[in-house]
């Protein structure tokens, strides 16, 4: 199958590309379409014979569930039923936090197939912010399951090339909606009645960080798989090998926990790029990528990770090594992607 590419640099170019869109997936066809956070790859979320596409497409095992997109709040009733017990904090999360990069898990209704869920009682909801996929998701009227548009295991997508890089020949249409503006996927909470305040449990960090969500009930992390939380229950796509470079990675403690070994050629997975840090005169690195050149900081890190990841592991290096990031803010959220991508 030829993948064709919607651009959408105009507003009648934006126009006809939705509409393209909208036409596929109301025939069952998946397409990929650009969110704030990473590129998705949609099917009619009410539909199980398009959502059993988005698998085939991605390679994705049955058991890992998808993400459902809405178009907003007002709608999540339609797909999830919020427990009366914490729907005080589900709301306040949803007007704070939507349209934008967090996903809720609530306990699911019937319109969504058991394929969506992978057989769980809960789904994963999200409204995204970004322009074409508001769109797209106004003009489909239903809601729409989307998850990464990469395939399994594999780095996600933060450009409609690298979409084209894995998926091309398997998909009719990527609309490219430029680069993605958080370049992480969307941080997924569930939320659980607690003793004094609610519990808002994350399942994987993301843009939305736990200083933030903290003004809402008390923020805990899930238990990940390497700590025996990986029942297949709790948080079933956190496996522990994900985001993985075909290179091998290896997440650096410190300087001092780097030998190179003679005849490797290693690349390095800089924060910052500067030789302050310790990292970029370690050795002769055949290639450097640097999450944050401009700013130095955490969302500029961010928004560039994916990216930065796939072009080191492009540029033909025997390991990539990487320099840990901050512990804050958005820090986790790379942390945690980096210490996956380590273990793939
Ligand atoms: O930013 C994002 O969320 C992107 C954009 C495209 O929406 N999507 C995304 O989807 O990252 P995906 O499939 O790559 O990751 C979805 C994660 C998986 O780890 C999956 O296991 C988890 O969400 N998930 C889905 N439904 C769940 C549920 N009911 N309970 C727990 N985890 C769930
Ligand atoms: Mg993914």
């Amino acid at each position: 199958m030829e993948t064709e590419i919607a651009r959408t640099d105009t507003p009648e170019a934006t126009g006809a590309a939705v509409k393209r869109a909208v036409d596929l997936l109301s025939r069952g066809e998946v397409v990929a379409l650009p969110t704030e956070t990473v590129y998705g790859l949609a099917g009619d979320a009410t539909n199980a014979d398009a959502v059993a596409k988005i698998f085939e497409a991605k390679e994705r095992p049955l058991f890992d569930p998808l993400i459902v997109h809405v178009r907003g709040k007002g709608v999540l009733d339609e797909v999830a039923a919020v427990p009366e017990a914490v729907s005080g904090v589900v709301s306040a999360l949803t007007e704070n936090f939507w349209p934008g990069p967090l996903t809720v898990v609530l306990p699911k209704k019937d319109v969504i197939p058991d394929i969506v869920t992978a057989g769980l009682g809960t789904v994963a909801v999200r409204c995204s912010g970004h322009p074409v996929m508001k769109k797209v998701v106004r003009e489909f009227g239903r809601p729409l399951a989307a998850p990464s548009a990469n395939r399994f295991g594999r780095i996600s997508p933060t450009s409609h090339g690298a979409v084209m890089n894995e998926l091309e020949g398997r998909i009719p249409l990527v609309v490219d909606g430029g680069a993605c503006a958080c370049g992480l996927e969307s941080t997924i909470v569930s939320v659980e009645p607690g003793e004094k305040k609610a519990v808002i449990r994350v399942m994987r960090n993301g843009p939305v960080t736990p200083e933030e969500l903290k003004k809402y009930g008390k923020v805990e992390q899930a238990a990940r798989e390497e700590e025996g939380g990986g029942d297949g229950l709790e948080a079933p796509g956190q496996l522990i090998s994900h985001y993985a470079p075909g290179t091998p990675l290896r997440l650096l403690e410190g300087p001092d926990d780097f030998r190179p070994e003679e005849g490797k050629r290693y690349a390095l997975l800089s924060y910052r790029g500067q030789e302050k840090d310790g990292y970029v005169g370690l050795t002769e690195f055949a290639k450097v990528g640097v999450l944050s050149p401009g700013s130095g900081k955490l969302p500029e890190a961010a928004v560039r990770f994916f990216y930065i990841l796939r072009e080191l592991d492009e540029s033909g290096v025997d390991e990539i090594v990487a320099e840990p990031v901050p512990m804050r803010g958005l820090g986790y959220a790379i942390m945690d992607r980096l210490k996956r991508a380590a273990s793939g």
